[in-house]
């Protein structure tokens, strides 16, 4: 139920020894997702030595905005290193972008993620006018997974209605972004994304721990 994002400035005591991190909260996590701050800083290859450094899935989290063929083109790159699923927004639409991104993907064997709705406030301007949308979108092409904000969980309850369990809903904004571990899987996600709040503890692991069994707690109270 959580996936720790991996997004520099690292911890005040790690410094920016990402593998570290990743062997620290390994126990913990049941995914690491990677983006760009990271790959700029590190290159790609980043990306492959997380996964020789966990055999948990990394998921390559570029936000994809584009044409078809140059997200196909990026996501060949991270499929070289071993990448398990990549993110990509889901406001491009899908003739000619998300249609042909889930075509390569599939050839690949690397699952697809679309971004829904986002945590931050200026969300709420254009693309959480067509969440709905965007969710039937993505059920229709038959991506993997869904990223919707801990920071609404009224558009995690939407989007888990319209799927129902034939899609994972990942959710980020807890920790800094406001929400609390728990808020977004009692909506009916299924991870929570969580960044800062592991990354920069001074004790990676013991905040993983402290956030899980945070989620436990809650999960435990809201399902029964
Ligand atoms: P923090 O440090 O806030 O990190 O726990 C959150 C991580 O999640 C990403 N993020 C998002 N990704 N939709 C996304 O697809 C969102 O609404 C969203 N909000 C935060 C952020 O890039 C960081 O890696």
């Amino acid at each position: 139920m959580l996936v720790v994002a991996l997004d520099p400035p690292f911890s005040p005591v790690l410094g920016e020894d990402y593998l570290r991190i990743v062997r620290e909260v390994d126990p913990y996590a049941q995914g690491f997702k990677v983006g760009l701050p990271l790959i700029l800083r590190r290159g790609v290859g980043a990306v492959g030595k997380i996964k020789e450094a966990t055999s948990r899935p990394v998921i390559a989290d570029l936000k994809l905005a584009d044409i078809g063929d140059v997200m196909a083109s990026a996501l060949g790159a991270l499929a070289e290193q071993g990448v398990d699923a990549v993110i990509a927004h889901g406001f491009v639409g899908v003739e000619g972008s998300l249609d042909k991104l889930v075509e390569e993907a599939e050839k690949l064997g690397v699952e697809v993620i679309v971004v829904a709705s986002m945590s931050h406030k200026g969300s709420e301007k254009y693309i959480d006018k067509h969440v709905t949308e965007i969710v039937e979108d993505s059920l229709r092409l038959g991506v993997h997974g869904l990223v919707l904000p801990a920071t609404r969980p009224s558009l995690i309850r939407l989007a888990r209605g319209l799927v129902g369990g034939s899609l994972r809903i990942y959710s980020p904004g807890v920790g800094h972004q406001g929400a609390q571990p728990g808020d977004a899987l009692c909506a009916g996600a299924d991870y929570e994304i969580v960044g800062r709040a592991i990354t920069w503890s001074e004790s990676p692991g013991q905040a993983a721990r402290a956030v899980l069994e945070k989620q436990l707690e809650r999960v435990r109270a809201c399902r029964g």
